[in-house]
């Protein structure tokens, strides 16, 4: 009784400020196994290392990383282009450094969304100068409307609407990233949200 209205209260506060849910959490995992499933074909005997775009990728790095059945390495690098705010600044800049070398590795990046294109194709730009044996971008999501800067994802889970989407990683003002589906904010965000 007890555990069953604390968790009502934890939905209610993990749910306020949100539109609807775009992906349930059952799809994302299905297509996290997918996109596991033929990345690990594709690099085959080949050993990958992993690049994680924190923040927000940290969940899909850890799901997608489970998902594939080939002996990999993983690093994360962190970089600023929002702030707090839900619309991109055009500034890229590099928080957090991969703790590894790249030099002749086969580097994957995993990113949760490509919006206007700009952090993937300011990574991509910093690490192919570090001489990489070759890169690849997973990203679980991709915007439809046309990117800033043209980035070619080699995967892509889901194509999304122009929307401003939380969850499973992706947050508002630090809020939302530990929910297990994507969902849609509503567009009266509140502080108490
Ligand atoms: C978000 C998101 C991507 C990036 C995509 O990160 O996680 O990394 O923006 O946007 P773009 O394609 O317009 O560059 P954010 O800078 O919000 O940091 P966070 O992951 O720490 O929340």
């Amino acid at each position: 009784m007890i555990a069953s209205m604390i968790n009502e209260l934890r939905d209610i506060r993990l749910h306020s400020g949100l539109k609807r849910i775009l992906i349930d959490e059952e799809t994302l995992q299905r297509r996290i196994s997918e996109l596991g499933r033929d990345i690990g074909e594709f690099y085959g005997d080949r050993h990958p290392l992993l690049i994680g775009v924190l923040t927000g990728g940290f969940i899909f790095m850890a799901d997608l990383a489970r998902a594939m059945a080939v002996p990999l390495r993983v690093d994360f690098m962190a970089v600023s282009s929002y702030g707090n705010a839900s619309s991109t600044s055009g500034v890229v800049r590099i928080l957090k450094d991969l703790d590894c070398t790249v030099e002749d590795r086969h580097i994957l990046i995993v990113e949760d969304i490509i919006d206007s294109g700009l952090t993937l194709s300011y990574l991509v730009d910093v690490l192919r100068r570090r001489k990489p044996a070759d890169i690849r971008i997973v990203a679980l999501l991709k915007k439809v409307r046309a990117t800033t800067v043209v980035v070619e994802a080699d995967w892509v889970g889901f194509e999304i609407p122009d929307e401003f989407v939380v969850g499973y990683g992706l947050d508002f003002a630090g809020k939302y990233r530990n929910l297990p589906f994507v969902a849609i904010c509503a567009p009266d965000l509140s502080d108490d949200a």
